[in-house]
Order: C-alpha cells, then sequence, then structure tokens
C-alpha cells in the first residue's frame, strides 16, 4: 500500500512525507515543482515531476507503485491572486481535482485526503466556526476549494470511495528537526514575511488593514503548526483506512491572534523592534476567524503538540536562516 502524494514537495506536503518516511509507510510524490522543492522531500519516496491533472500519468502512478490512498496538496494559495487571476485557480484548484478524483474513481483507490481551508466560511458572522457553517467564499481562492469539496461529497455518494477534507487554518512553523519548512519563493504569508525582515532580506513588513473589526484593528488569524497539520492527515489517513466515512474537519487550535501579536511575537524571540509600516487592506481578506476543533479531536482523536505561538515563531525563523543558507549554497 503507497500513499500518492501530490504537492509533496511543498510546504504542507513536504512535511507529511517526512512524517510518512518516520513511521516506516510507502509514498510517492506528484509534483510539478512550480512552488515545491525538491530538497524537501525526503529521499524513501520517489518524486514524480508532473502535473496532478495529467490523468495518463497519475493512472500509471497509481498502478505502478499500488496505491490505495491519495493525500491532495498540490494547488495555488496566493488569496490577492486568485482575485486578479481567477482562471488559474478554477484551473489549479478545481479543474485538476476533478481529474485526479476520476483517476482515483477508475482506478479503485478508495481513500482520498483533500487540502481544503478556512477560506470556505468566508467572513464568518460568528466565531469559532463549526464545520457545519455554511459555504460563504470570500475570494476565487476560496471558491475553488469550495468546489472540490462539492465534488468530493457527490463522488463519495456515487462510488465506493471517501476523503476528509481538511479545512486549515493558518499554517506556520517548521520541522522541529529542521528537515523542511516554508520553502516557496515569493511567499505571501505574514509569518514569512516577518522573518524575511527580521532577517534583513525585506526591508519592513506591511500591515495590511488596521480598520477591521477586531481589537486592535489587525487581522486575527488561528495559526496552527504545521507539523500539528501533518499528524491531523495522518490521523485522516488510518481513519479512511480502517472505513471512516466522508467527512469535513477543521484544523486549527481554536485561538485568535492578530498581525500586531504575531509581530509583537517575533519582536520578543530577536530582541528587537521590527521596521512596520500600515497600508491599506489587501483584495480577499477578511477581518477574523478561528477555528472550532472539537470535531477533528473527537472523531481523529487528534491532539495538537505545538500549540504555542512564541514555538510557532521561533521553529518558522529557525528554518528561514537555514533556508537563506541552502539558497546560498545552490
Ligand atoms: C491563509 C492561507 C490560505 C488559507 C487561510 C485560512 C496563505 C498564503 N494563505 O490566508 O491558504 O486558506 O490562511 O485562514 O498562507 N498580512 C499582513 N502583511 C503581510 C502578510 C499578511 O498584514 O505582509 C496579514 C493579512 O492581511 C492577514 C494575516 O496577516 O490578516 C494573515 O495573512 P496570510 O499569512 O497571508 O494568510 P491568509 O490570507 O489569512
Amino acid at each position: 500500500m503507497t500513499v500518492l502524494v501530490s504537492g509533496g514537495a511543498g510546504y504542507i506536503g513536504s512535511h507529511l512525507c517526512w512524517l510518512l518516511a518516520d513511521q516506516g509507510e510507502e509514498f510517492v510524490v506528484v509534483d510539478n515543482l512550480s512552488t515545491g522543492r525538491e530538497f524537501a522531500i525526503p529521499p524513501q519516496g520517489d518524486l514524480i515531476v508532473g502535473d496532478v491533472g495529467d490523468i495518463e500519468l497519475i493512472a500509471n502512478v497509481i498502478k505502478q507503485h499500488n496505491v490505495d490512498a491519495v493525500v491532495h496538496f498540490a494547488g495555488s494559495i496566493v488569496v490577492p491572486e486568485s482575485v486578479s487571476d481567477p482562471l488559474k485557480y478554477y484551473k489549479n484548484n478545481t479543474a485538476n481535482s476533478r481529474n485526479l478524483i476520476e483517476v482515483c474513481v477508475e482506478n479503485g483507490v478508495k481513500h482520498f485526503i483533500f487540502s481544503s481551508t478556512a477560506t470556505v466560511y468566508g467572513e464568518p458572522k460568528k466565531n469559532p466556526v463549526t464545520e457545519d457553517f455554511p459555504f460563504a467564499p470570500f475570494n476565487p481562492y476560496g471558491t475553488s476549494k469550495v468546489m472540490t469539496e462539492m465534488m468530493l461529497k457527490d463522488v463519495a455518494f456515487a462510488h465506493d470511495f471517501d476523503y476528509v477534507a481538511l479545512r486549515y487554518f493558518n499554517v506556520a512553523g517548521a520541522d522541529p528537526k529542521k528537515r523542511t519548512g516554508q520553502s516557496t519563493p515569493n511567499a505571501t504569508h505574514l509569518l514569512k514575511i516577518a522573518n524575511q525582515v527580521a532577517l534583513g532580506q525585506r526591508e519592513y513588513l506591511e500591515i495590511f488593514g488596521e480598520d477591521y473589526d477586531t481589537p486592535d484593528g489587525t487581522g486575527v488569524r488561528d495559526y496552527i503548526h504545521v507539523s500539528d497539520l501533518a499528524e491531523a492527515h495522518w490521523s485522516a489517513l488510518q481513519y479512511l483506512r480502517s472505513g471512516g466515512e466522508a467527512i469535513a474537519l477543521n484544523c486549527g487550535y481554536g485561538k485568535g491572534f492578530s498581525v500586531r501579536e504575531v509581530i509583537e511575537t517575533l519582536e520578543q524571540v530577536i530582541g528587537r523592534k521590527l521596521p512596520v509600516k500600515t497600508g491599506p487592506r489587501r483584495p480577499g481578506d477578511i477581518g477574523s476567524i478561528i477555528a472550532d476543533n472539537t470535531k477533528i479531536k473527537s472523531l481523529l482523536g487528534w491532539e495538537p503538540k505545538y500549540d504555542d505561538l512564541k514555538g510557532i515563531v521561533e521553529s518558522a525563523l529557525r528554518w528561514e536562516e537555514a533556508l537563506a543558507q541552502k539558497n546560498s549554497q545552490d
């Protein structure tokens, strides 16, 4: 039995690959390396460079590697880009997922874990959000993920196929063993950019909006350590393999931190002030979103190990330092 990890060279995908390698699980990565990095994949797994929407390629991988489960990370994730280039998101996220799901159904792959997002809820009327909140995506990125969740639901109803859609809140931090981390060139994540400023790679951090309806006016998010998120995928895999039914689950800690609080935490870690400017709201952004994680805890027995903003910030910074060294050697 082999797990096919689409987007396994990417940020979250590579953390799952290391976890699978640690567990002695067979896995194969399909990644087009558009944003992923080959060095991020553990040596135990093969890398096939290609597109997840390539039906023939994926069918061959499934047959050759005896794949029983697919974990589908590959896709585009930058909210403002989805506003300016929606068709890219409907192709990379929705159309490619449709092809991948079809190949699974046709080749008897019954277990599918999907990287969904808190963005499916849009701007929630209240926090924390539970999984039964209605879909209300606020940008094409969110809509592209909602469409995939809807396809999965229909396919699970029609075929011998089950899935877990994991709705990620704000993923941050890096592997404590420093084997992988956020390595995407031009990544737009708050903590990534803040760390680049801390390391002198950027001049300043811009805060996108201070007029949100939040305690300090800046955006509030639920930051989850990427290693806890990888564990959630591992638990979801056991759940599906033992006959679990199709489900969507929030992945977050149930705690919100503002942009200013994240900056202050990083300032504590580095012991100095960060150069910060304030600017207008970013297109597609919302004010506040926090997870209710009751369901994933009860259903999968998932328990966070790294629920500590300072630890998340530190691990991300340590990775950014390691990455700068790696990039300078390339
Ligand atoms: C992130 C994810 C998205 C996921 C969502 C779930 C990325 C690129 N996107 O979006 O896939 O679905 O969480 O909640 O990780 N900010 C600044 N200055 C910056 C960068 C960010 O002020 O330079 C602010 C943003 O306005 C926002 C917060 O920081 O309030 C977090 O932004 P970001 O890290 O980009 O993530 P999201 O947009 O929340």
